[in-house]
């Protein structure tokens, strides 16, 4: 295998301490660390301890002193009003630190939570970085999860003030983001004391007159923005220490609560400095188009605080993969803005193929500065890596992450060197990730086999540093499984080149168009229905979307209701508890669902009948004639 790759990786796992206070230097700290890893709570680590910084200084600050400011720095492209505005570095640092102003004059501190819940406008990174200025830790939600949803991360991180917009836009309609803030803060009850709201032209409570004390009643004082913002005095960037809380993002477990990843500060900036560089190889003056949402962790990391952190500029894209206007539109962003680094989601690739399969529309366009296209959140299947390969004709680089490492595990380390691809695989463990297989019992699995996929620890910097509020289920969670190892959660192989193989989750979370959702939040939606005595969701194989979510239910006895009525009244109710996201359509009612003897259900066996794979029926069924009468349901076609 390569040599610059090789020694890298090398160097990282035999001297972390001195390769990671190597790469720290690429920053700018207040407080330069002498300490890499603070090992004294292990299995909790935490990096630089000694260090002080503000991210917000790295990622604007610091590239205006050094003669960029006016370099672009935010490329806002919204293919729903067909705008396009650029904020160069100057440009952007005087609107984060008028908005850090802004919340400091409303009394937000260092520590305290301010929660984000805006679509994909320059507000929602100018908000994010105005915390990051004054040491708030920021947690940005998804804005296709419903109030309820929303309720139960204010409920966990108990935000001083709420950030959000009049409304965000759909291609088929208006979201009106306020009665739904409305609906959460009734829900959440919390200590919430302002709710500041982004003025958009054309929504119901757009041009609303907020008094400052109440919306339709809530007694939280409402603000807005611009109003605000005239006033404000603008902040300096205040050090915060490396291990302070950057932000909580909440993402799904196997239950229906959610966990708030913590990221801490100078680990993380550390890590996305080394990985724009090493992985992305993007660099200053480069253009990095990431469409994502600033809701997920590759938002975060990749829309947001590693393409300026990089002194690079960031696309902030407002629009879909197709149909808006359609599947031409990456490649009128990536000749309009002189995109050198793309990434999207591979469910985004496979909406260009459909809606245009010889991808005619994208490539019309000038694709001549492209470098790369990166593609995560779901694996690449090869079909897919294939056809983005011949379109794009550039390296075409899967990375395999999580919301909780916070930048790639595993990838083609591009600024490093490119190795040669194998399709279905993300490539080799990045530097500071010891990837192993590991079998259910701890045992390290030879090469070519198949098991859990964990990384020894301490975790990189960057990584979660644990769950808000909750060190011991992140302990219980993550780290307790198989002691000194960080458990993924996913299932895998290396092969003999040391070649990675993700092949899917080994718990209850599934992945819809690269949404990471929990089949046990669904359930849980499916079983208060009244006419549900038990029920399962499972992810099955989706053409398009990777996965789609499918519920099978049992209803009580002597229960009188049509399947139709039924799947239409639990296809509603998911919406209004999860979110349009989850696109839930699918419910049949079953007779009995499979269970073992201690009464698990066997959602696995389920899963691999229905998506037509080999299965084996384990010997502790209960009742092996279930499966027999399930058949049907589940391979209709067969
Ligand atoms: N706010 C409110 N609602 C949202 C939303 C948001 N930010 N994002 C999605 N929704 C809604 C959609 O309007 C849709 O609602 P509908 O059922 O009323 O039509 C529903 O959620 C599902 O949306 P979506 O997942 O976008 O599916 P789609 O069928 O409209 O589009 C794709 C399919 C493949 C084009 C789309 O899923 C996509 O762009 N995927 C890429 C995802 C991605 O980049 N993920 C990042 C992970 S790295
Ligand atoms: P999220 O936390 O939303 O980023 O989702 C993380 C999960 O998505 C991982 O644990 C994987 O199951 C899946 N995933 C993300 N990227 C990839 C990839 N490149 N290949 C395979 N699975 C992936």
């Amino acid at each position: 295998m390569a040599q610059e790759y090789r020694r890298a990786y090398a160097q990282a796992t035999e001297n972390p301490s001195q390769f990671w206070l190597q790469a720290a230097e690429k920053l700018e700290w207040e407080r330069m660390p002498s300490i890499a890893v603070d090992e004294s709570r292990a299995p909790l680590y935490s990096w630089f301890p000694d260090g002080e910084l503000n991210l917000s200084a790295n990622a604007l600050d610091r590239h205006v002193a050094a003669g960029r400011g006016d370099q672009a720095a935010l490329i806002y492209d919204s293919a729903m009003l067909g705008t396009s505005t650029t904020y160069t570095y100057s440009q952007l640092l005087q609107q984060v630190a008028v908005f850090a102003g802004v919340l400091r004059e409303r009394g937000v501190q260092a520590g305290d939570r301010v929660l984000i819940y805006l679509p994909m406008i320059p507000q929602a990174a100018i908000a994010m970085l105005a915390c990051a200025r004054i040491g708030a830790v920021h947690s940005v939600v998804f804005g296709g999860f419903a109030p309820k949803e929303l309720a139960a991360r204010i409920t966990d991180c108990a935000p001083v003030a709420v950030v959000t917009a009049s409304g965000g836009i759909e291609p088929a309609r208006r979201i009106e983001y306020l009665p739904a803030v409305a609906e959460a803060l009734e829900l959440a009850q919390p200590e919430v004391r302002d709710v500041i709201v982004a003025h958009r032209e054309g929504f119901e409570h757009g041009t609303c007159e907020y008094d400052g004390q109440s919306f339709n009643g809530h007694r939280v004082a409402w603000h807005d923005w611009d109003r605000l913002a005239a006033h404000a005095e603008p902040a300096d960037p205040v050090p915060v220490p490396s291990t302070h809380p950057l932000y909580v993002l909440y993402t799904s477990g196997t239950t229906g609560t959610p966990k708030g990843v913590v990221r801490d500060t100078g680990g993380y900036g550390t890590a996305l400095q080394f990985s724009m560089n090493a992985v992305y190889d993007v660099h200053e003056g480069d253009v990095m188009f990431t469409a994502s949402d600033v809701g997920w962790v590759v938002g975060h990391s990749y829309i947001v605080y590693g393409p300026l952190i990089a002194g690079a500029a960031t696309v902030l894209y407002e629009g879909k993969p197709v149909g808006t206007p359609d599947a031409g539109v990456f490649g009128r962003i990536i000749q309009e803005h002189k995109v050198t680094t793309m990434f999207t989601a591979p469910t985004a690739l496979r909406a260009v193929r459909k809606a245009d399969p010889g991808g005619g529309l994208l490539t019309g366009h000038d694709l001549s500065t492209l470098r790369a296209l990166f593609v995560a959140g779901e694996r690449l299947d090869p079909d897919t890596y294939h056809f983005a390969v011949s379109l794009l004709g550039v390296p075409v680089v899967d990375n395999w992450w999580q919301t909780e490492t916070g930048w790639p595990i595993a990838s083609n380390p591009l600024g490093l060197e490119q190795l040669p691809a194998k399709a279905g695989s993300p490539t080799t463990p990045v530097p500071g990730f010891d990837v192993q297989i590991r079998d259910v019992l701890g045992e390290a699995v030879p090469a070519g086999g198949e098991g859990n996929i964990v990384v020894k620890l301490p975790l990189p910097p960057g990584a979660l540093t644990t769950l808000w509020g909750n060190d011991q289920r992140f302990i219980d969670t993550y780290l307790s499984q198989i002691p000194g190892y960080y458990l993924t959660g996913d299932s895998g192989f290396i092969d003999e080149d040391g070649y990675l193989f993700v092949m899917g989750r080994t718990d209850d979370v599934i992945n819809v168009a690269g949404h990471r959702l929990s089949t046990g939040a669904m359930e849980q939606v499916l079983a208060s229905h009244s006419a549900v005595a038990e029920c399962a969701v499972i992810g099955l194989a989706d053409e398009l979307k990777g996965q789609r979510a499918a519920g099978f239910v049992v209803l009580k006895s002597g229960v009188q209701i049509t399947e139709e009525q039924l799947r239409a009244e639990i296809v509603a109710m998911v919406r209004e508890h999860i979110g349009p996201v989850a696109d839930f359509r699918q419910v049949q009612v079953v007779a009995a669902l499979p269970k073992t003897r201690s009464g698990k259900i066997l959602r696995k066996t389920m899963r691999q009948i229905a998506d037509g794979q080999d299965y084996v029926v384990p010997s502790t069924i209960e009742d092996a004639s279930v499966i027999e009468a399930l058949l049907p349901v589940l391979r209709p076609e067969a």
